[in-house]
């Protein structure tokens, strides 16, 4: 056995191609089209190095061998798209500031960030939240099925570019520069963390049942990976997770029609649950 050096490639044919395609869909249920070939090939050929393998079809057998779960777990991380950031699609955190207003204030108010990559979709709600509820009781659960994105979500670090993204008011308030060892990144304020819970989570599968009922989830820029049976699947036992007419807020290239009729329209990519007489 030789190494592969990092710039070989090597075939990745038809026929493997159809086996990864079927494999991220049990898996994540990301349906991936024949687009995709050149970005599995690019993505995988890292493993392959690791692994120094001749074949795709070699490193199918170590991901598909059922005590392999580790590997699994790296494949779903590098052909999940992770692209976030900081207040993306600012009418949504505008929308959310009106909510508050109007909430119950008898019930501590929960939000459920359903795919949250590396955590700047979670931290821009937080920091709306304390901002205008103060200290009222809040929480946030947040989840992605990439680990890789979780254990940077965890660690509430980024870059230094990415802070101008941020208002100036709530970077003030809720963001710390980093110094000596830390210099050139910021990170996230200690008193929103304590309010904001982290979980690994496939949306396909079984979701946990002692989650309880949310006021708001987001399931933003993550639909648009399934097709259409897989959305009406997850939007379907995420409903569950909604008190009475809470709120289910989408991606803006995303849309519910026709997959659902337990939720009404409130905005454009923004949906009420409707009251269900039992
Ligand atoms: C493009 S990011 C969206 C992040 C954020 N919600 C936003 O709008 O900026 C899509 C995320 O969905 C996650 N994802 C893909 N399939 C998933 C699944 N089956 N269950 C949970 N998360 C999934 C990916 O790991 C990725 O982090």
């Amino acid at each position: 056995m030789h190494s592969l050096a990092d710039t070989e490639t090597i075939p990745l044919t038809d026929r493997e191609f159809a086996e990864f395609q079927r494999l991220i869909y049990d898996l994540a249920g990301i349906h991936m089209t024949d687009a995709k070939k050149a970005l599995i090939s690019g993505r995988l050929m890292k493993r392959l190095r690791h692994y120094a393998l001749r074949s795709f079809s070699a490193y199918l057998a170590i991901v598909t061998d059922s005590a392999n779960v580790e590997e699994r777990q790296t494949m779903v991380n590098l052909l999940t798209t992770n692209e976030t950031y900081f207040f993306r699609e600012p009418k949504h955190f505008d929308w959310l500031r009106e909510r508050l207003i109007k909430r119950s204030r008898a019930e501590r108010f929960r939000l459920w960030s359903a795919a949250c990559s590396s955590g700047q979709e979670v931290y821009s709600l937080a920091m709306v939240i304390a901002d205008e509820i103060g200290n009222a009781p809040w929480e946030i659960y947040a989840s992605d099925i990439s680990e890789k994105m979780l254990t940077k979500a965890v660690s509430a670090s980024y870059d230094i570019e990415q802070a101008e993204q941020i208002p100036e008011a709530y970077l003030k308030r809720f963001c710390l520069r980093g110094i000596r060892g830390a210099a050139g990144s910021f990170c996230i304020q200690p008193e929103l963390l304590q309010h904001i819970h982290f979980y690994r989570i496939n949306l396909v599968e079984m979701l946990p049942e002692d989650f309880g009922k949310f006021d708001v989830i987001f399931l933003r820029n993550v639909m648009i990976y399934f097709d259409r049976d897989t959305r009406r699947r997850v939007t379907e036992s995420l409903l569950n997770f909604l008190k009475p007419e809470g709120n289910l807020v989408i991606g803006h290239a995303e849309s519910l029609l026709g997959i659902t009729d337990r939720l009404q329209a409130v905005r454009p990519t923004i949906y009420m649950k409707k009251n269900e007489t039992v």
